[in-house]
């Protein structure tokens, strides 16, 4: 605005300096009441739901959140209509590398985590794929996890064996056993733990996803069907956690 010929200057743009939580994990809930509500069979709920992972996965990225984790079968779920299960390994099939592909060219390397014993080889050969796409990216690259056959406590029940077994094989000394040794025998020893958790659909519980890595997580509920949820819904969770005050037992 000009003043008797003075310009005064521009306020200086609002520059965001918070920090994006560096890890953010979903429960993609709410894909079959989605479906319901608009007659179609459960499967569509979770090809929408697939939808939405690419696009708020990508958003991450963009943000500057370097690692996103999604639950996306869990070690229960094998108990669902067997109907229901095949859709979903069909869904596997048709967006994994698909998804792997149209994300490493944004920079997002796609990983899967989880039991995958049990899965069809022919997934399991895809899973392998997504591997080998998201190793041809750089280290800037940001990293969407899915978690597959994923259970929190199977997943601990398996880092003890293992421990167990290098204990047995006299590699490791029992004393020895710390914090570091049971976090480096999980599916996620890559990852940091998450600072974020969010789940959407109006559900209030942990359903056994990384109830190890979930100690100092901030959790988030909201309403919001997973297939519904925007950007915007990823921005106002981000809010919610800056207003929280993370003090990890101190003070
Ligand atoms: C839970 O909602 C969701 C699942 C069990 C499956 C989630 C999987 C996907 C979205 C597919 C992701 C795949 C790729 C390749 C990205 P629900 O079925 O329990 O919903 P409801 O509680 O409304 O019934």
């Amino acid at each position: 605005m000009a003043f008797f010929g003075i310009r005064k200057p521009a306020p200086a743009p609002v520059r965001e300096t918070r920090q994006p939580p560096r890890h953010i994990a979903v429960t993609m809930d709410g894909n079959g009441r989605w479906a319901k509500k608009r007659g179609l069979p459960r499967s569509a709920g979770h090809a929408a739901g697939a939808e939405t992972f690419r696009t708020i996965a990508t958003y991450c990225k963009d943000i500057g959140v370097q690692y996103f984790t999604v639950y996306a079968f869990s070690t229960e779920n094998w108990k669902r209509p067997q109907e229901e299960v095949d859709a979903l390994m069909d869904l596997f099939r048709k967006y994994l590398r698909e998804a792997a592909e149209t994300m490493a060219a944004r920079g997002v390397a796609v990983r899967v985590l989880g039991d995958l014993s049990p899965l069809p080889e022919d997934i399991r050969e895809l899973i392998r794929e997504t591997g080998r796409i998201a190793d041809t990216l750089g280290e800037d690259a940001a990293t969407a996890s899915l978690c597959i056959n994923y259970g929190g406590r199977d997943e601990i029940k398996n880092a003890v064996r293992r421990i167990a077994e290098r204990v047995q094989a006299g590699e490791l000394d029992p004393q020895e056993i710390d914090e570091g040794t049971v976090a480096g025998a999980l599916y996620t020893a890559h990852l940091p733990d998450p600072d974020l958790i969010i789940r959407p659909s109006g559900e209030i519980r942990l359903s056994n996803f990384l109830l190890w890595q979930s100690a100092y997580a901030e959790y988030y509920f909201t309403p919001v069907l997973w297939p519904d949820f925007t950007t915007k819904d990823m921005d106002a969770a981000i809010d919610d956690y800056h207003r929280r005050s993370r003090r990890f037992g101190g003070v």
